[in-house]
C-alpha cells in the first residue's frame, strides 16, 4: 500500500474534503489523526472509517490547543509524516457589509490556523528528514469571487504561505504543495442556492461538480513517494474551470 505505516494528520477530516481524505489514507494503510473542532462528528467519522483512525479535538485557531494536540499525538505515534491543512471555513458577504469580525473570523482560521499547524508539526519532519505537507486552498484564491474577498484573501494567503514554506523546507526533504479545488459537493457548497449552483456549472467545462475522491486522489498522491520531486504547486482540481 502506498502509505503503509505512515503517521498523517488531517485538519477538518471530521467532514466533507478531509473525511474524504481521511478515509482513501486509512484504505492505503496510513494511521490517520483527525483534528477537527466538531468533538461529535469527528468521532463518528473516525470509527466509521475501516483502518487506524483516531479522533482528535482541536480548534486550530487555537495556538495553545494546536501545540498540546500535535505534542500528544507525537508522543502517541512518535512521528508525523504527512500534514493536511485542509479545516476551512467561509463567511460570504460583500466587502461593503462585510464586518472586521467576518473578515478575522476567516482569516483566522483558514490562514493562520494553517499557519499554526504547519509550524507545530515540522520541527520534528525536519529532524526525521522527511515529510509530506498538502494544502488545501482554493480556485476561489486564484480568481476572486464576489462575495468571498475575506475567503479568497485567506486562500491566496495559503497559496503564497506554501510557496513560502516549500522554499524553506526543500533541502530537508519535505514538501508542501497545495491543491486549489473549484466546487466539490460537500456541507459547504449544499448552502449554495440552486440557481447559483446553475451558473456556477455553466463555468465548469466538464460540467459537473467535483466529489470529496476527486480531492482525495491528488492528496494521496502528494502524499506519496510518487511526488517525491514535486514541491511548491498548486493543482487546480476543478473539471477545467480555471486554464
Ligand atoms: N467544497 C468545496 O467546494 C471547496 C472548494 C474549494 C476549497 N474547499 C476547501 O476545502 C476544505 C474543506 O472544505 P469542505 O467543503 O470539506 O467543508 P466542510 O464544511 O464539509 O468541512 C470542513 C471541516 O473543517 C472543520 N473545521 C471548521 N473550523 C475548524 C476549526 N477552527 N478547527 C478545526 N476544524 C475546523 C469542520 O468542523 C468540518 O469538519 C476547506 O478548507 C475549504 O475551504 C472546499
Amino acid at each position: 500500500m502506498v502509505l503503509d505505516s505512515k503517521i498523517a494528520l488531517i485538519t477538518g477530516g471530521a467532514s466533507g474534503i478531509g473525511a474524504g481524505i481521511a478515509k482513501r489514507f486509512a484504505q492505503e494503510g496510513a494511521v490517520v489523526a483527525i483534528c477537527d473542532i466538531d468533538a461529535q462528528t469527528g468521532t463518528k467519522t473516525a470509527q466509521e472509517i475501516n483502518g487506524e483512525v483516531h479522533f482528535f479535538e482541536l480548534n486550530i485557531g487555537s495556538e495553545e490547543q494546536v501545540r498540546k494536540t500535535v505534542e500528544h499525538i507525537l508522543q502517541q505515534f512518535s512521528r508525523i509524516d504527512i500534514l493536511v491543512n485542509n479545516a476551512g471555513i467561509t463567511n460570504d458577504r460583500l466587502v461593503l457589509r462585510m464586518t472586521k469580525e467576518d473578515w478575522e473570523n476567516v482569516i483566522n482560521i483558514n490562514l493562520t490556523g494553517t499557519f499554526l499547524v504547519t509550524k507545530a508539526v515540522i520541527r520534528s519532519m525536519i529532524k526525521q528528514r522527511y515529510g509530506k505537507i498538502v494544502n488545501i486552498a482554493s480556485v476561489i484564491g486564484l480568481i476572486g469571487n464576489a462575495g468571498q474577498a475575506n475567503y479568497a484573501a485567506s486562500k491566496a494567503g495559503v497559496i503564497g504561505f506554501t510557496k513560502s514554506v516549500a522554499k524553506e523546507l526543500a533541502a530537508r526533504n519535505v514538501t508542501v504543495n497545495a491543491i486549489a479545488p473549484g466546487f466539490i459537493n460537500t456541507k459547504m457548497t449544499d448552502t449554495i442556492p440552486d440557481e447559483l449552483k446553475q451558473a456556477y456549472l455553466k463555468m465548469i467545462p466538464m460540467g459537473r461538480f467535483g466529489e470529496t475522491d476527486d480531492v482525495a486522489n491528488l492528496a494521496l498522491f502528494l502524499s506519496s513517494n510518487q511526488s517525491s520531486f514535486i514541491t511548491g504547486q498548486v493543482f487546480s482540481l476543478d473539471g477545467g474551470m480555471v486554464m
